[in-house]
């Protein structure tokens, strides 16, 4: 259908006019130097070649050459990135905004989309939510979490003492999921492999959704997006998704009507579900219906701190030497009665250390991505003109100003810092230095429960499993632009160690 539509004469006029009209009004001078324009590239053919796999060198060359400011040509614009000095003033400048960036690079009107939508919702039901139930004083949802990342690990990681590769994917993003869900949706659907199925899928439909929108000229994105097999998807989970939300929320309401007419307590539920419902409703505002929320927190929380799983285990596994240290913390932290609880979680200094350690390597090259939402002015007096989309250099990471032999992993490093007395050495706290939660009003809210899920984990398989990387396999980053994601393709091998929880 989409092919027929292309091919008539009327539709070429009106996606020539309106790319026209589209490349008119985008089509402004860069104000700071471009460090990925070529002579002869008229089709910026190679300017986005670079980007999609050169953007660590074009950064670090752009700012080696121009010592500030620089403009990188990517599909569909420019993005203006400034030097990490300026993330003070990014952090706290009101002209620049988080959510309309991601509402608008995320296209978060488009039908299916309403998972990533009520992320950023006008009531700001989930953030609310987030910060108040999901802070690192939390003790309530622990026990939870702990009971379903063991169960997700015995499903997917299975009871066999001797060596066998997991499904990369699969049994790493199921865990987190599940560990998650516990927290989320709550005891009815959390272990239920139906709704884990369909979280997941959205979230992955997404992503590629959006990243497949992005090729298209913008002017045609609200026309192609009704005929993509990913945003079709989108929109069938999110029925499904209302449908069963809306039976959890009818049945805990039935439950409690009969409590009430027995004169009894009603079932008390520490979820999402839960918080959100008990949320007041502001009538201005539309609270996104519960379906809608449990897809807003997939899509935050998923594919991030999955990421970040993976890329700890394979750090882990190609450091064989942090293993016993780490298993010794985690037994003196849990004591032998495996009591977790958010002090036992903290006295894990050194698994803090190694995960924000695997976290500083995967090179993530800029942070604190704003759209400018009115004129702004830097402090030297340079116009940043509305529209913009602005973000700060990320290199500080990888700087031998900042840290001793940068490029390699050293899993104490953190440990070592925190020691030393150095600021900001935790895995929650982000920084100048270290961005990778963001910063100001828009820093990651899920930090805290991204820590304990990734304690939890780490601390039951590294109990539990022995693991390591498949003979010969030699995993790196894929970058993409200024991001990378962990290699998709890894070979990890667990055994199960004859150990159980407890001790
Ligand atoms: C390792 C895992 C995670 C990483 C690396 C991460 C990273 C980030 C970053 C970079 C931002 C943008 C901050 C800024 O630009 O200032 C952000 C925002 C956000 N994150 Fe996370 N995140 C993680 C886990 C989570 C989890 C588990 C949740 C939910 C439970 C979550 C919920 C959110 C939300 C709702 C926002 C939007 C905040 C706003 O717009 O004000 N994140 N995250």
């Amino acid at each position: 259908m989409l092919v027929q539509l292309l091919s008539s004469t009327l539709t070429w006029l009106l996606v020539a006019a309106a790319s026209c009209a589209y490349l008119l009004r985008t089509k402004r001078r860069p104000i700071f130097p471009v460090v990925n324009d070529y002579p002869l590239d008229f089709f910026r053919q190679r300017a986005h070649r670079e980007y999609r796999s050169n953007a660590k060198k074009l950064l670090a060359d752009g700012f080696a050459k121009h010592g500030g400011p620089i403009t990188v040509l990517v599909p569909g614009g420019s993005k203006i990135v400034l030097p990490s000095a300026l993330s003070d003033w990014m952090k706290t400048n009101r002209d620049l905004d988080h959510q309309q960036l991601v509402r608008e690079e995320y296209f978060d009107r488009f039908p299916g989309f309403e998972g990533l939508r009520a992320i950023h919702s006008p009531d700001n039901v989930v953030i609310d939510m987030l910060r108040a139930k999901l802070s690192a004083q939390n003790e309530s949802i622990l026990p939870a979490v702990d009971q379903h990342v063991a169960a997700a690990l015995e499903e997917h990681w299975g009871d066999a003492e001797s060596w066998h590769a997991i499904s990369w994917d699969r049994d790493t993003t199921g865990i987190i999921s599940r560990a998650a869900a516990s927290v989320f949706v709550g005891p009815e659907k959390a272990a239920d492999p139906e709704w884990q199925a369909l979280v997941q899928t959205y979230v992955r439909e997404l992503f590629t959704a959006v990243g497949k929108l992005h090729a298209w000229p913008a002017p045609l994105r609200p026309l192609v997006q009704w005929f993509l097999p990913q945003t079709s998807a989108c929109r069938t989970l999110v029925r499904q998704a209302r449908a069963t939300m809306r039976d959890v929320v009818d049945q805990r309401a039935r439950e409690a009507k009969t409590a009430a007419d027995q004169g009894l307590e009603p079932p008390r539920y520490d979820d999402a579900v839960a918080w959100t419902q008990a949320a007041p409703n502001n009538a201005d505002s539309n609270k996104p219906e519960a379906g809608d929320i449990q897809l807003a927190l997939a899509v935050a929380a998923l594919f991030t701190t999955t990421e970040a799983l993976k890329q700890v285990l394979i750090d882990i596994a190609r450091h064989p030497e942090l293993v016993e240290p780490l298993r010794e913390e985690i037994r003196q932290s849990l004591s032998d009665r495996w009591q977790v609880g958010q002090a036992a979680l903290a006295n894990m200094e050194l698994l803090d250390s190694v995960v924000k350690e695997s976290q500083r390597l995967v090179p993530l090259l800029v942070g604190l991505e704003r759209k400018v939402i009115r004129d702004t002015t830097l402090p030297d007096g340079t116009r940043i003109p509305e529209g913009s989309h602005v973000m700060v250099d990320s290199s500080d990471m990888w700087s031998p100003e900042v840290h001793e032999e940068p490029e390699s992993y050293d899993g104490y490093r953190f440990l070592k810092r925190r020691r030393a007395g150095h600021k900001a050495t935790q895995f929650v706290q982000s920084s100048r230095e270290h961005n990778v939660f963001g910063g100001g009003r828009h820093i990651c809210p899920g930090r805290f429960f991204a820590s304990s899920e990734l304690k939890l984990c780490l601390a039951h398989i590294l109990t539990k499993y022995d693991v390591r990387l498949k003979d010969g396999y030699r995993s790196a980053p894929i970058p993409s632009g200024f991001y990378a994601i962990v290699d998709p393709a890894a070979q990890l091998e667990v055994r199960r160690r004859g150990v159980s929880t407890g001790f």
